[in-house]
């Protein structure tokens, strides 16, 4: 008998957690298309436009708009989408701009020769649009009600026909469909986006704080990483030391939940200037190349959470240094991809112009953080 109610017990706690989680196949690339809404919803439910969710979810809305999510469409991207077929342009969007009506947009305005143009694409520019973390078959899903924490399907009779919630959302692996690569990807043992393992292996999945507590603070659709330096350097402690004979710069990983950086399209380098002219460096950053096909890891020296990076420089005659760190978000599509496509592209074509256009958007995205300067004692 007591097996028997410990065994209900344990098929009722089942199924609850199962009533709240979000349906298996939520993620399952390519999306399916949402089929016919609801023909009693207005237009305005009925949209799956970022701008319309928007008129009742202006916060999201406005912040979503500033984030690299909403931009994930990028000349860089589509400079390449330009020349690929059809099923080789839908991976690419699976991650860059995911729901099956964005992938037919797009292909709609390549029919028209007008692909490379925002004001053709439709839906497909919106990159990851509200819907595809938050609408399957028209149905909207989101993390547990705000005040209450309540999960499971809300009232039905509320605009798009009320909301599943699910703690599903507010977890790290909501986010590694698009931010982590299989294991049978790997180089040297890592795939090239290894975040969520980085994550689960740092002190912050012990603690409970998930990837949202950090890029959506109080649910906030901010998503800010590295190509912003307010960002970065909340991840990041420096400090300038002056010893007797050298002057040393320390700089530790303090609140980045995974390795800084976590992937191999940025670089950092520490670097130090002193008064009489003389430099050093120290780079961090995961160097990979491809050649053939086969990629290979140079090196890499990342900072895992906890981890310092220390950049020395004799005193020699100087009475100063200067000590700083330089990042470079997108050094690797700056140096290793935009260049070689910009060789190979027929020059003044459209892929040639967003190719030149992310080239120089790259550029523009480095930035320079803690510079100090340090007298000697
Ligand atoms: C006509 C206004 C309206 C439009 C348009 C609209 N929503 Fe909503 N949405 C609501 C209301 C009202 C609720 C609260 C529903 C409830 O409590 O059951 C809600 C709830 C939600 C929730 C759950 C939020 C919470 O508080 O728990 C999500 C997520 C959501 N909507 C996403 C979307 C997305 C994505 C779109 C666009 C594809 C969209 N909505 C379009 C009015 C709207
Ligand atoms: C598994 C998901 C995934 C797939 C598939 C994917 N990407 Fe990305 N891509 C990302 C993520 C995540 C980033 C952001 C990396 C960062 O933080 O800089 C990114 C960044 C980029 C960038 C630099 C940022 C920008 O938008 O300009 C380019 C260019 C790019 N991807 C091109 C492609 C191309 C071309 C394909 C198809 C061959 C592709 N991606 C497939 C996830 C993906
Ligand atoms: C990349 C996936 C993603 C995209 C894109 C996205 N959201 Fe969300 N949204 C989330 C996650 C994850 C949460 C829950 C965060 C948490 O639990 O900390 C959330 C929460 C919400 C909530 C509940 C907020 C609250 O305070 O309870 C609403 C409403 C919502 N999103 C609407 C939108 C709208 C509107 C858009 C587009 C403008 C959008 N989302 C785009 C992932 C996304
Ligand atoms: C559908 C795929 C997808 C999902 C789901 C997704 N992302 Fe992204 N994310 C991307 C892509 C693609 C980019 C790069 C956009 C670009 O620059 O072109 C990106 C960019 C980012 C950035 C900015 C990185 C930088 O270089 O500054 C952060 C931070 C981020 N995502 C965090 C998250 C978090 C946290 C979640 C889960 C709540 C999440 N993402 C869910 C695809 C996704
Ligand atoms: C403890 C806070 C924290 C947590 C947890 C966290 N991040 Fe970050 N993340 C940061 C900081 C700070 C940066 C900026 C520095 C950097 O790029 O490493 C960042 C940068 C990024 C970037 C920019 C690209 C890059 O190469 O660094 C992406 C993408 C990203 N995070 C995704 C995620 C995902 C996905 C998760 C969950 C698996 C996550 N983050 C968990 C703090 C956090």
């Amino acid at each position: 008998m007591r097996a028997l109610v410990g065994l209900l017990l344990a098929l009722l706690l089942a199924g609850g957690a199962l009533a709240q989680s979000l349906p298996k196949d939520h993620w399952r690339q390519p999306l399916a298309a949402q089929g016919k809404a609801p023909a009693l919803w207005e237009p305005l439910e009925q949209s799956l436009k970022p701008e319309d969710c928007g008129q009742c979810h202006a916060e999201q809305y406005e912040a979503w708009k500033t984030s690299l999510h909403a931009q994930a469409l990028s000349p860089g991207l589509v400079g390449q989408l330009l020349d690929m077929t059809a099923p080789e342009t839908r991976e690419c969007l699976n991650c860059h701009a995911p729901l099956a009506e964005q992938a037919q947009a797009f292909e709609a305005a390549r029919r028209q020769k007008r692909a490379h143009d925002p004001k053709a694409q439709g839906l497909a520019a919106a990159g990851i649009a509200c819907a595809a973390c938050h609408v399957r078959g028209h149905r909207r899903f989101g993390p547990p009600e705000r005040a209450s924490g309540q999960t499971g399907p809300s009232a039905n009779d509320r605009p798009h026909g009320g909301v599943f919630r699910s703690p599903d959302f507010s977890a790290s692996e909501f986010c590694a469909v698009c931010h982590q690569f299989s294991q049978d990807q790997a180089i040297n043992g890592k795939p090239l986006e290894n975040t969520l393992a980085e994550w689960q292996a740092s002190p912050f999945a012990k603690q409970g704080l998930a990837c949202q507590g950090c890029h959506m603070p109080d649910r906030r659709h901010l998503w800010r990483g590295i190509h912003d330096p307010e960002m970065t350097r909340s991840g990041l402690e420096a400090r300038a030391l002056a010893q007797a004979d050298r002057a040393r710069f320390e700089l530790t990983s303090v609140r980045v939940g995974h390795a800084f950086p976590t992937y191999v399209t940025p670089k950092a380098v520490l670097r130090a200037e002193t008064s009489d002219g003389r430099t050093a460096q120290h780079v961090i950053q995961r160097r990979v190349i491809e050649k053939d096909g086969e990629w290979t890891e140079l090196s890499d020296t990342r900072l895992l959470p906890g981890q310092t990076a220390i950049l020395e420089i004799a005193w020699g005659r100087a009475r100063s240094v200067r000590f700083w760190l330089d990042i470079h978000p997108d050094d690797f599509y700056d140096h290793e991809v935009y260049d070689g496509l910009l060789a190979a592209l027929p020059k003044g074509g459209p892929a040639a112009r967003l190719i030149a256009k992310a080239d120089a958007e790259a550029q523009a995205r480095r930035y320079r953080l803690f510079e100090t300067v340090l007298e000697r004692p």
